[in-house]
């Protein structure tokens, strides 16, 4: 069946939803992104993610499409008209379209902005049960993480290297330092249960599960400690998981072919898991 595609205004057939090609995030890479679960035909997480968003957006000065009103009137109506229950919402803006030119098009440009559903389980997914084995790879990425660019290519390499190594994903390493996943934050639990997270900087991604995920397990008492964490702490790390928001938090049971704890999904892990999911049902809009 066909999906419904939002493009600059419209709700089209997916086989009618263009993009010029002079569009900057085609020839560029100018533009950014957001993707948001849906469970229940509800937005998980909207006002984070639409706040990150807008941050990008800033960063690159790059136009505001719309409104956060309108943006979540656009996210209820493809939710509707592609009668999507369980997935992923993935929305794109771009500096919109100009003629060939490393200098920015002028400032009122009108940017680009493309929504389109994938349906699929994100939370009975056979890697939580599983969990993942991540292989340890270079961070060769550009200097401004946290901006959620479009600009991929690398951590698709990654994760396309780490499938080659026969694993699920990569963590990625800069100075003997993990960063994060390709595209989901990485986090370690120490023998007495502290759980250790990069903190925030150019060098990372500021999850929107990561906020949550933290806030949840401080309520639960759980201490998170935010510093960066070696290869030598990963590989002998008594559990590990990652957070995003088309994986929740999912256990990782094998880095750079050490199996973590016992090499089955660590209890703090999977105890964090479904609090962060009942805690972001119970707040899905
Ligand atoms: N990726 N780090 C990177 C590099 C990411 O690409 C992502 C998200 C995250 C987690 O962010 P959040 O919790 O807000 O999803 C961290 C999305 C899911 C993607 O590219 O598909």
């Amino acid at each position: 069946m066909s999906r419904t595609v939002y493009v600059n205004g419209e709700y089209l057939p997916e086989e009618d939803a263009k993009i010029s090609v002079f569009d900057r995030a085609f020839l560029f890479a100018d533009g950014v992104y957001e993707v948001t679960a849906v469970v229940g035909g509800k937005l998980l997480e909207f006002s984070g993610h639409m706040a990150r968003l807008r941050r990008s957006l800033g960063e690159l000065g790059i136009n505001e499409p719309a409104s956060e009103d309108e943006l979540l009137a656009i996210h209820r109506e493809m939710v509707a008209r592609n009668g999507l229950d369980e997935g992923l919402i993935y929305l794109q803006v771009t500096r919109g379209s100009a003629d060939r030119d490393f200098a920015f098009p002028p400032a009122d440009t009108v940017p680009s902005l493309v929504l389109f559903t994938q349906a699929g389980p994100v939370i009975d997914k056979p890697t939580a049960a599983k969990g993942l084995r991540v292989a340890l790879l270079p961070d060769m990425r550009w200097g401004r993480r946290d901006i959620k660019t479009v600009q991929l290519l690398y951590p698709s390499i990654a994760k396309m290297e780490a499938k080659k190594l026969g694993k699920d994903d990569a963590w990625l390493v800069e100075d003997g330092k993990i960063t994060e996943g390709t595209s989901n934050n990485a986090y370690i639990v120490l023998e007495d249960g502290r759980v250790v997270t990069r903190p925030l900087s150019h060098a990372i991604l500021p999850g929107i599960t990561r906020a949550s995920l933290m806030r949840v397990a401080a309520e639960h008492g759980v201490t998170i400690e935010e510093r960066p964490f070696t290869v030598e702490e990963a590989r002998s790390a008594r559990e590990a998981f990652i957070t995003s928001a088309s994986s929740f938090a999912t256990p990782v049971v094998e880095i750079d072919g050490v199996a973590i704890g016992d090499g089955r999904p660590g209890p703090l892990s999977m105890r964090l898991r479904e609090i962060y999911i009942e805690e972001s049902l119970r707040n899905a809009i």
